[in-house]
């Protein structure tokens, strides 16, 4: 591991105000954040329902930083162009979602956006194994998707700490995405995380108008990251 290594923070907007994202997008971007997260779900793939390709458009003109799209969706491939289309900076797709998932990774790469693939917490590794020299990042979910606010899986460190040997020179990076927070945040970043995805953990106690603590949240959760290098 080497000293230089940056942490992104990857605040996600499912845990925004969903009447306001145009100034939530613009409060944490303000206050520190590095990428912005978009949680799409369909009611199918996870048990909840968020927004479509016509809402992610919306969000577009107001993320000045990068546009990280996690797609929990199945299935995935008929709307990756609609994503792209959206403004997507990166679009994560997940293994379970597909039976051809190299296909889908391929139709994501076709868009000429950056590749995401993703883990839920009980995947094995090997489902990545032969997708690695063609990802941009693997996205391993350390709670079951479909709600923030749950409790972080601690099997989430070692699988990190695995998929980072895995992954050796290829330039892949590792999101951890779920129950992050600065108590369990500097483990998966000793392990090898490069973006930690944190809902609960930014928004908690702020608001559009008290975006202070959107930043002393974004500045802690760095902090506590940073340290465990
Ligand atoms: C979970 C989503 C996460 C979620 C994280 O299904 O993919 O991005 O919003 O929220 P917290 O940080 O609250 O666990
Ligand atoms: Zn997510």
């Amino acid at each position: 591991m080497t000293a230089d290594r940056s942490i992104l923070i990857a605040p996600s907007i499912l845990s925004a105000d969903f009447a306001d994202f145009g100034r939530e997008i613009r409060a944490i971007e303000d206050q520190g954040a590095d990428w912005v997260h978009v949680d799409v779900m369909d009611n199918h793939f996870v048990p909840n329902l968020t927004f479509g390709p016509q809402a992610v458009k919306a969000f577009r003109p107001h993320v000045k930083t990068f546009m990280d799209v996690h797609l929990m969706i199945s299935p995935v491939d008929p709307s990756i162009e609609s994503y792209a289309e959206a403004g997507a900076d990166m679009i994560t797709a997940h293994v379970e979602a597909e039976s051809h998932i190299h296909r889908t990774v391929q139709a994501i790469r076709a868009t000429g956006c950056k590749v995401g693939i993703s883990l839920n917490p009980a995947t094995p590794l090997d489902q990545v194994e032969y997708l690695l020299d063609d990802v941009d990042m693997v996205l391993l979910m350390t709670v079951n998707p479909g709600y923030g606010g749950q409790k972080f899986i601690t099997s989430g460190v070692e699988k990190t700490r695995r998929l980072k040997q895995m992954i050796g020179d290829r330039p892949v990076l590792i999101q951890v995405d779920g129950g992050v927070t600065t108590e369990t945040a500097p483990a998966v970043v000793a392990a090898g995380a490069d973006v930690l995805v944190a809902g609960s953990a930014v928004f908690r106690g702020g608001s559009v108008d008290k975006p202070d603590v959107y930043g002393a949240n974004i500045r802690a959760l760095r902090e506590a990251a940073q340290a465990a290098i």
